[in-house]
């Protein structure tokens, strides 16, 4: 079956393909603009998003709401934001892979509705499962694969950026060259 945005978002709130269900307050789907050509892409829902149902509305959300804006992107206009798993790992541990696969056929889905030019990875998880599985990213992070046509782009997670301060500038050069690619490719 052909999936529109509403059927998706629909059957996926439903989902009870993994133990996730069990402990989930909300499924949490994805938000931003569903005609964008830049999707960011998550590991998994933390305690707020659960609450909230939607996705980097913590404290990692607000530095990530800060350096999209730094570069002219914002979640509600010109970007969209999703993740890995859909529903909170308990404890905030990472989504084990038997879960990650689980979920990420929601992900395949919003992926080829969106079809989005360039995808930005936040952190290893979305990274090792999107770009490569050994990517190392405090050194592959910035550098542009393409995949199937698909530009896709490693940063550092904004949760690990809260962590270690220290790794906020470099986090910033890579906005700064998908700042760069986006202009060089005329994407708004
Ligand atoms: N961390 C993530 O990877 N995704 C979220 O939605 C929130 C925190």
């Amino acid at each position: 079956m052909e999936y529109t945005w509403e059927t998706l978002e629909q059957e996926c709130l439903s989902c009870r393909k993994c133990s996730l269900c069990e402990t989930r307050t909300n499924v949490v789907f994805g938000v931003g603009n569903k005609s964008a050509d830049i999707l960011f892409i998550g590991e998994g829902p933390g305690q707020n998003e659960d609450l909230q149902g939607e996705p980097f509305v913590g404290r990692g959300g607000q530095l990530l709401d800060k350096m999209l804006a730094a570069v002219d992107l914002d979640r509600k206009t010109n970007i969209y934001i999703a993740n890995i798993v859909k529903c909170r790992p308990p404890q905030n541990r990472d989504p084990l892979p038997e879960e990650q696969d689980a979920c990420i056929n929601w992900l395949r889905e919003q992926v080829r509705l969106l079809r989005p030019k360039i995808i930005v990875c936040l952190g290893r998880i979305a990274a090792a499962k999107l770009i490569k599985p050994d990517i190392k990213i405090t050194k592959e992070h910035g550098i542009f694969f393409e995949k199937n046509g698909v530009l896709m782009m490693a940063t550092l997670h904004p949760a690990a950026l809260l962590r270690n301060p220290g790794q906020k500038p470099g986090a910033f050069e890579d906005f700064l060259k998908l700042r760069e690619k986006l202009d060089e490719l005329s994407i708004q």
